[in-house]
């Protein structure tokens, strides 16, 4: 299983607001992910834009009014309701919320979401004073009370000048909510997975630390193809400067000790462990509390102590995935790990190479199970590495 945009069936609803322009953005997003793009404009989005802008980026026409006789919905004005798998509205005015909160069906928007089987997602963008109005909030709270998502909206600048709640979520974000939406029946449903990511750092002093060239493109990468396959996902993160990706919770660690304790609270109830995190083997054996002063002294020694192994300490009752980044005797030196630490799975990265392991997009691994199963993978997107990690896992559970 891969993007779960790819062939899918998408009705963006776009509605009058400013934020029109980046639903531009956002219908261009989902066509390259691969979905079949339908989009339905409201009167008030046609005083922003001019739909010839979405039919040239979906290459499909744009519905504009239930009654226009040459649209889709003239002649079945459900056709859009039964072939979305999902529905995303965005932006989507305080003037839409009403309508779907109070079901009306007067317009071609209206009436798709009143006929609507499929997930339904509004990004609200508008003024603050209006979305924080007793009666938007009323309409929200219907909505969600009914299923529908509401992303957003963000505190941000707004077009009024004021600062305030009312900012549409980024485009970026709004396709991974169509991604989860489309992976709630995904074969990870209904599963927890937790992924360690990134390089621990152990204190010397409170102004240095000693760590490893991890980037937590793996660990995350990893924890959003879970996330597209219907897992709910955690991350336990050494620093890192990768965002929180939409949907995942990313629990922040600095150490070790730290990352051990965090893993081990989220194992509890998991199913799934993924260490592609960089963990310090060792760290210094009693950090100063104050900056070491270099005086006149020409070396350092740093007395190192071993770091507990935190994939060994998680629950045995769960899928284990390791990582093993080598520099050589790659297959031996991770078949070794996939035993000694009890692993499911171990993926071996040969970390020698530029394109491959530390903070690269792409890498190169090798699968070995405990079954003797050995699959070499070519050089791939990180995102689509977590995707055949995942394959395996998915059959073990
Ligand atoms: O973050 P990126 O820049 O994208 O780089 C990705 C990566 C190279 C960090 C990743 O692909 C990777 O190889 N991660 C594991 C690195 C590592 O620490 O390997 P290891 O061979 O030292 O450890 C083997 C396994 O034991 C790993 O799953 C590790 O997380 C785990 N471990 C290690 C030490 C320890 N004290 N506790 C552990 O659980």
């Amino acid at each position: 299983m891969r993007d779960p945009l790819i062939d899918s069936s998408v009705t963006l609803g776009v509605t009058g607001s400013i934020a029109c322009y980046k639903a531009a953005d956002l219908a261009s997003r989902l066509v390259r992910a691969g979905a079949k793009l339908d989009v339905i404009m409201t009167e008030g989005a046609l005083r922003f834009l001019n739909p010839i802008t979405f039919a040239a980026i979906t290459h499909r026409p744009v519905v504009t009014s239930l009654f226009d006789p040459q649209s889709e919905l003239a002649m079945d004005h459900v056709a859009l309701a039964r072939r979305s798998d999902v529905i995303i509205v965005a932006p989507a005015s305080a003037d839409a919320l009403a309508k779907a909160a109070w079901g009306f069906a007067g317009d071609a928007l209206s009436a798709t979401l009143l006929a609507a089987e499929a997930p339904v997602i509004f990004a609200p963008a508008m003024d603050a004073n209006m979305y924080d109005n007793a009666a938007t909030q009323e309409n929200v709270s219907r909505l969600v009370s009914r299923g529908v998502v509401i992303a957003g909206p963000e505190e941000g600048r707004l077009a009024s000048g004021l600062i305030g709640r009312g900012r549409m979520l980024e485009p970026a974000a709004l396709v991974d909510h169509v991604r989860i939406a489309l992976s709630r029946h995904g074969d990870l449903a209904g599963r927890k997975v937790v992924v360690s990511a990134g390089g621990t750092q152990e204190p010397m002093d409170p102004v240095r630390v000693v760590t490893n060239r991890s980037s937590g493109k793996m660990g995350f990468a990893v924890a959003r193809a879970a996330r597209d396959r219907g897992a709910s996902v955690v991350v336990v993160s050494a620093p890192t400067a990768l965002p929180a990706p939409t949907g995942i919770d990313v629990l922040r660690v600095e150490t070790a000790l730290e990352m051990m304790d965090a893993v081990n609270a989220q194992c509890e109830d998991a199913d799934v462990l993924v260490m592609a995190a960089a963990v310090a083997d060792w760290r210094p054996s009693g950090a100063a509390d104050r900056k070491l002063k270099k005086g006149t002294a020409r070396s350092l020694t740093v007395e190192m102590m071993r770091n507990p192994d935190i994939v060994a300490s998680v629950r045995k009752d769960i899928v284990k995935v390791g990582f093993a980044a080598e520099t050589e005797d790659v297959i031996e030196n991770a078949h070794g790990k996939l035993v000694d630490k009890e692993l499911d799975l171990v993926a071996a990265n040969d970390v020698t190479s530029a394109d491959v392991g530390f903070g690269s997009d792409t890498n190169r691994v090798v699968l070995m199970d405990r079954d003797g199963g050995v699959m070499e993978l070519g050089l791939l997107d990180k995102y689509e590495v977590g995707h055949h990690i995942l394959d395996k896992v998915a059959r073990m559970l």
